[in-house]
């Protein structure tokens, strides 16, 4: 008796933008609804900015935390939702998302080495998880410019820092919109302008403006793009015509 398996195809959906226009969120929503995996590539950068804090190291010290990322073992735990980041086995939790791990993380992004080990890093995960929706700065541009949907989230930067403000609010944090729209701006301007894997438009990109749109809607308009650039088959992942396209 032969037994034919069916080749899973790859399906990797890609969204980049700025700060603020709920690309996280976004994502981890959208992949649950179409049954793929969530990577988040943000938290990646910030834990190497967490790690060399942690441990003494200069976040702009370049050679330095590319050296430190190279040797750190970055794996997410599936079972867990969101999949939670393991760095070197232990969870790193919300210790990733403090102030000092933000205000630290732009430094350590802009580093080229650091920057080419996490492109390593990144497409090796997708080796090994190929249905995904990975988000970023750089997914659709530089990691995976291939990707079969590629989506490029924006909002106008008063209606990011808002939101951030509510964010943090809601954890308890107290700022003002005005601190928050500089640090943004600030953001922005080092995303933007960094030599490698800056913060770019992807090719063919689908671009949706998120400033009046509530999350679930956003969450629904990221829908119909990815079914109406996919067919049912490649989004379920038995498209096995598909699976090397
Ligand atoms: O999305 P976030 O705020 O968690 O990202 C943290 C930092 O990492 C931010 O400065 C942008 C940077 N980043 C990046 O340069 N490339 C990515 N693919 C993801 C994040």
């Amino acid at each position: 008796m032969t037994v034919v398996v069916a080749a899973t195809a790859a399906f990797i959906v890609t969204i980049d933008g700025p700060a603020g226009t709920g690309k996280s969120t976004v994502a981890h929503r959208l992949a649950k609804r179409l049954g793929l995996e969530f990577l988040d590539t943000g938290a990646m950068y910030r834990a190497a900015a967490l790690t060399a804090l942690e441990r003494g190291i200069d976040p702009a010290d370049g050679p330095r935390v590319a050296e430190l990322v190279r040797d750190l073992e970055l794996r997410f735990d599936w079972m867990t939702d969101p999949p939670a980041l393991l760095v070197d086995g232990h969870a790193v939790g919300d210790r990733i998302r403090t102030q000092e791990v933000t205000r630290a993380v732009s430094a350590v992004a802009s580093n080229p080495l650091v920057r080419e080990a996490m492109v390593e890093a990144q497409r090796e995960i997708a080796s090994l998880h190929p249905r995904l929706v990975t988000e970023g700065r750089d997914q659709g541009s530089v990691v995976f410019p291939d990707a079969h949907v590629r989506i490029y989230l924006d909002a106008r930067p008063e209606i990011r820092a808002r939101r951030r403000v509510e964010q943090l609010a809601a954890k308890g944090i107290v700022t003002t919109e005005g601190e928050i729209l500089a640090q943004i701006l600030e953001r922005d301007r080092l995303d933007s302008t960094r030599r490698d894997g800056p913060l770019v438009c992807p090719r063919g990109a689908d671009v949706v403006d998120t400033s009046n749109i509530e999350i679930d809607d956003v969450i629904d308009r990221l829908e119909q793009v990815v079914r109406a650039r996919a067919t049912p088959a490649r989004i379920a992942g038995d498209d096995d015509s598909a699976a090397d396209s």
